[in-house]
């Protein structure tokens, strides 16, 4: 029988997820179509309720929803529980629906695709401290990060993040961060800041950026977001979100049939599809 499978979130109509699940399904031949479904946040437990009576394969997760699923599933991957959120749901044998989350780990593989993995030692500061950078978070720890430190408009919720890491992680302001930007060989923005229609630019100067450094954001559209822009002008070398984006879909991909699919000719179609700026 055909499978099915689907990203719940609101709003959902922009969500590439649909074109680049359906295009491994066709490129691996699996009988199986993934769609996008509007899913409001007073219908949550309603839509998950719905789905899995319908015998749904699988689903993403995106926007407002990766915390409040979390009641709703009958169990958790231990590194979701950790993070406090899901953004990837498989179905198992027995038709109960077990939450994992796949964002983190999936901004680490990007991040090492561009940059290979021998700056584990090296300092990194994330920017922002809300579910996005949670997760990087405890996934950089777990990949064997060992000097991270985090920035955010509210300290405490960056104090909060660090507290829960195993190693002895630092918490700064926004404005502090800026003033020793210099010292961090990585950085990375997690924050909404530069999304296009956003209109939020971070207050956040660079003027202080290591030329060797790398910066990396997890915004995939526009590509080049402003701050990615400025720190290749400075001459960082500068990562973007689309690789996130197309390894969290990996991962949840690989979670859901067993198959590694093709990163390289689906992100230069996403890349085509974003207009590549
Ligand atoms: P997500 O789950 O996608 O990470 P979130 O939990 O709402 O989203 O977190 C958004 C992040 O963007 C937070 O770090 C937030 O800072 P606060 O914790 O101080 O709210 C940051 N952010 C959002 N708007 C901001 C703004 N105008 N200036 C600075 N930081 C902002």
């Amino acid at each position: 029988m055909k499978k099915w499978y689907a990203v719940i979130g609101d709003p959902i109509g922009h969500s590439l997820s649909p074109f680049m699940h359906n295009s491994w399904f066709a490129q691996q031949e699996i009988d199986a179509t993934y769609i996008p479904i509007h899913v409001k946040a007073e219908m949550l437990e309603q839509s998950i309720a719905s789905m899995k009576l319908l015998g749904i394969d699988g689903f993403n997760v995106t926007i407002p929803h990766k915390e409040k699923i979390l009641p709703f599933l009958d169990e958790l991957d231990d590194m979701a529980e950790k993070m406090g959120a899901v953004n990837t749901v498989v179905r198992l044998p027995n038709g109960q629906l077990k939450g994992y989350n796949t964002d983190g780990l999936g901004f680490v593989r990007s991040l090492e695709e561009a940059i290979g993995q021998q700056k584990r030692q090296q300092p990194l500061l994330i920017i922002g401290a809300g579910g996005a950078a949670r997760g990087i978070a405890f996934a950089l720890e777990a990949s064997g990060y060992e000097d991270i430190t985090i920035c955010n408009r509210t300290v405490e919720k960056a104090t909060s993040i660090c507290e829960e890491l195993t190693q002895s992680a630092h918490s700064l302001s926004l404005q502090q961060a800026s003033e020793c930007l210099d010292q961090f060989s990585i950085i990375i923005q997690t924050t909404p800041a530069g999304l296009k229609n956003s209109n939020f630019d971070l207050p956040f100067s660079i003027k202080k950026l290591n030329s060797k450094a790398i910066v990396a954001d997890i915004v995939y559209n526009p590509i080049m977001t402003p701050l990615l822009q400025a720190a290749s002008e400075q001459g960082a070398t500068v990562v973007s979100g689309l690789g996130m984006f197309v390894h969290q879909g990996a991962l949840a991909f690989s979670y859901w049939t067993g198959q590694n699919p093709d990163i390289v000719a689906v992100k230069e179609q996403l890349l085509e599809n974003l207009g590549g700026n």
